[in-house]
C-alpha cells in the first residue's frame, strides 16, 4: 500500500467530461501524492444500460477513497433527468455531504460585470445546507393531468439538520481568512423567515442560539430577496453566508456572475471527517459541449479546493496561482475575454503548475 490519498472521478456528462479531464492533468501536474481512480456513472452508461449508480455504489466511495471530484450531470436524451438524480442528488443525501461550501472569489476586476469592483471587495463563501429542504422530494400529484390537478412539494427543515449547517458556518468563520489574510468576522442568515414562519423560524431560533456560542462573530440577518440586490450593488458587505438548499443554488449562480461567470466558480460538499465531494457549479452545458469551449477554470480551481481538503495546502496553492496569472494573462476561454479552447487554456495551466 502507499501513502497516497485516493481520488475517485467521474467527468458525468455534457462539458464536466471536457473540463475534468483539464483538473485531473492539473493535479498531475503539480505532483502531489494521489491515486485517481475513474467511474464511468452518468448519461451514457445509464443509456447503454440503465445503471445510474451500481449497488453499494457510495459505501464503495466511502471506503475506499478520501475525496471524490464530479463534473456535471444534465443530458437532453434523458429528459427525466433520472441519472442526475440518482448520482448527484444521490450522493449528498446518501454520504450525508451536509455542507455545500461554495466560495465567492473574484480574481481580477475585468471578470466582474460591476463597475468599479475588484478582487478585494468580492471575497465571501456561501454555506449551503445540502441534504434537506424542497431537495428531498417529498409531495406528489393529486388528479395528475386533469384541470383539478394539485402538486405539493413539501419544504422538510430539522433541528438537527438547520443546526449542524449554522455550526458549519460559524466554525467556518472561525478557521478562514481572507485572500488577503484578513480574519472573517461575520456570519449572514438568509432566509425568507417573514413569509415561511414555520421553517424559516426555526432557523432563525437556531441561528440565534448559536451565534450566542460565538460572540466574537457578528451574527447578522438579511431575507433572501435583499440578498440579491445587494449581491448587485455591493458585493463588499458579504463575508459567510449561511443558507438553505434551494435559496443556496440561486444565490451561488448569481454570485457566480461576480466572478466571471458559472465557468469560475468552485464548491465542496463536505461532510467533515468523511468522503467529501467536489464540483464546480456549473451544470453540463449542453449548448456549448464537445466544442472545446468550456472554461475548465471551475474545475481547476474545485480541483485546489479539494487538494486542500485533503491536506495538501502547498498543491493547491500552486494551482491557484497558476489559475490567477492565466486569468491575468487572459490565457482563457472565450466566456472571459481570452481566444482559448478548453484544452489549451487547461495545459496553459497545467504547464505553469508543472513549471514551479
Ligand atoms: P449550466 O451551468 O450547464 O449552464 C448555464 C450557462 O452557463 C450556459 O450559458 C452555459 O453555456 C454557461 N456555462 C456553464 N458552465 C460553463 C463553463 N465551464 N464555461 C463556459 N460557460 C459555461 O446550467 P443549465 O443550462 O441550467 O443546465 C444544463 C444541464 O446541467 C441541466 O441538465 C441541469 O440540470 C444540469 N446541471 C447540473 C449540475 C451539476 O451536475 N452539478 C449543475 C447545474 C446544472
Ligand atoms: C447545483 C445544481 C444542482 C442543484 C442540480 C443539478 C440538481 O444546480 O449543484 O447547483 O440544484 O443542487
Ligand atoms: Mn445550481
Amino acid at each position: 500500500m502507499s501513502g497516497n490519498q485516493r481520488i475517485a472521478i467521474i467527468a458525468g456528462d455534457g462539458i464536466g467530461r471536457e473540463v475534468i479531464p483539464e483538473a485531473v492533468a492539473v493535479i498531475t501536474a503539480s505532483g502531489v501524492p494521489v491515486e485517481m481512480a475513474f467511474f464511468d456513472w452518468g448519461a451514457e452508461r445509464y443509456l447503454a444500460d440503465g445503471m445510474t449508480v451500481p449497488p453499494d455504489g457510495f459505501s464503495m466511495l466511502e471506503r475506499e477513497f478520501d475525496a471524490i471530484l464530479m463534473g456535471a450531470f444534465g443530458d437532453p436524451r434523458v429528459p427525466s433527468n433520472l441519472h442526475a438524480k440518482e448520482i448527484l442528488l444521490g450522493m449528498r443525501f446518501q454520504m450525508d455531504l451536509y455542507a455545500n461550501v461554495r466560495p465567492v472569489r473574484l480574481l481580477d476586476a475585468a471578470l466582474c460585470p460591476l463597475k468599479g469592483v475588484g478582487p478585494e471587495d468580492v471575497d465571501f463563501v456561501v454555506i449551503r445546507e445540502n441534504t434537506e429542504g424542497v431537495y428531498v422530494d417529498l409531495g406528489g400529484c393529486f388528479k395528475k393531468g386533469t384541470p383539478d390537478e394539485v402538486a405539493v412539494q413539501e419544504d422538510l427543515n430539522t433541528r438537527k439538520g438547520v443546526e449542524r449547517i449554522i455550526r458549519y458556518a460559524f466554525e467556518y468563520c472561525e478557521n478562514h481568512t481572507k485572500q488577503n489574510g484578513s480574519p472573517r468576522q461575520r456570519v449572514l442568515l438568509v432566509d425568507k423567515a417573514n413569509v415561511l414562519t414555520h421553517a424559516h423560524g426555526l432557523w432563525q431560533r437556531v441561528f440565534k442560539e448559536v451565534s450566542g456560542e460565538h460572540p466574537q462573530i457578528a451574527a447578522e440577518h438579511m431575507y433572501v430577496d435583499a440578498v440579491c440586490l445587494q449581491m448587485v450593488r455591493d458585493p463588499r458587505s458579504f463575508d459567510v453566508l449561511v443558507t438553505n438548499n434551494l435559496f443556496g443554488d440561486i444565490l451561488t449562480d448569481l454570485a457566480a456572475g461576480l466572478q466571471g461567470g458559472l465557468g469560475m466558480a468552485a464548491s465542496g460538499n463536505i461532510h467533515p471527517g468523511k468522503t467529501s465531494m467536489f464540483e464546480p457549479v456549473h451544470g453540463s452545458a449542453p449548448p456549448i459541449a464537445g466544442r472545446n469551449l468550456a472554461n475548465p477554470l471551475g474545475a481547476i480551481l474545485t480541483a485546489a479546493m479539494m487538494l486542500r481538503h485533503l491536506g495538501l495546502a502547498a498543491g493547491a496553492e500552486k494551482i491557484e496561482a497558476a489559475v490567477l496569472e492565466a486569468v491575468r494573462q487572459k490565457q482563457t476561454t472565450q466566456d472571459i475575454g481570452g481566444s482559448l479552447g478548453t484544452r489549451a487554456a487547461g495545459e496553459w495551466v497545467a504547464e505553469r503548475v508543472r513549471g514551479w
